[in-house]
């Protein structure tokens, strides 16, 4: 399989191909996520939520980004790695936020950043996109505006709220974003925004009328001990698979039964 680019992504849309994005943030599970057939693989700041231990993704730095972004790129896949931009990295200015996607981009190995917010940052995509670095939205439930919001709740319910957010798709698409995150919108307004939009809208939380799906890895493989969302379908339990091999270990070197000779010298 060839490397997935900004043009791929965009030929998908165009032959009602749907797109597949998941989080990884380390070189094993990029690479079975790789192998596996993904076409987008998101560093995403969600890796304080379910890697690091922090209460949310406000508190995801620069420097924890870049640390598993290089584990991803490492990985060396035919799947885009995409990395998030996170909270402050592009907030403070436009040079700051070209810095930022640049560190992204050459000091992490990734080939694509997103960012969140509509309008208010077309200014800092322009500049990113000038740049050569190919940048994806995330609108509706934007999870570094948490303290903003009082909580993770659907976005874009009220007519005022979904023109808001078709405003801020547009403003993105202007400034040139190449695909958009549509995160806790109602289905509805994911399909109008994915029929009105040229550039491919990628869903989560947000119904099957968009180009594409993502879910957060540690949360679809069961994984994650915290709350998940109610939009998460559970593919696998690794997490329970995984207790029960530390159990059984802890057991057998108890009991004297591991080593056995077979896996002596
Ligand atoms: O951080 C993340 O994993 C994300 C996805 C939820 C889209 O932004």
């Amino acid at each position: 399989m060839a490397k997935v680019t900004t043009a791929t992504i965009r030929k998908k849309k165009l032959d009602a191909e749907k797109i597949v994005m998941l989080t990884a943030y380390d070189y094993p599970t990029a690479r079975l996520a790789d192998q596996a057939g993904m076409d987008i693989i998101l560093v995403g700041d969600s890796l304080g939520n379910v890697v690091l231990g922090y209460k949310d993704t406000t508190r995801v730095t620069m420097d924890d980004m870049l640390h598993h972004i290089r584990a991803v790129s490492r990985a060396d896949t035919n799947a885009m790695v995409m990395g998030d931009m996170p909270f402050l990295s592009y907030h403070a200015g436009v040079a700051d936020a070209v810095q930022n996607a640049g560190r992204i981009i050459r000091e992490g190995g990734a080939g694509a950043v997103k960012l969140e917010g509509g309008a208010a940052f077309a200014d800092e995509v322009r500049a990113i996109v000038r740049a050569g670095i190919p940048v994806c939205g995330h609108l509706g439930l934007t999870p570094q505006s948490v303290h903003k919001f009082g909580g993770h709740f659907v976005q874009g319910k009220t007519q005022k709220d979904a023109e808001q957010i078709m405003a801020d798709a547009l403003a993105l698409q202007e400034a040139g974003v190449f695909a958009l995150v549509l995160e806790c919108v109602p289905r509805q307004l994911a399909g109008e925004l994915t029929a009105k939009l040229r550039i491919p809208t990628i869903g989560i939380g947000a119904g099957n009328l968009c180009d594409g799906q993502v879910l957060v890895s540690h949360d679809m493989l069961g994984m994650y001990q915290g709350r998940v969302a109610k939009f998460v379908k559970p593919y696998a339990n690794l997490g329970e698979q995984y207790a029960a091999g530390v159990k059984a270990y802890i057991s057998e070197v108890k009991d004297g039964s591991f080593p056995d000779e077979a896996h002596s010298f």
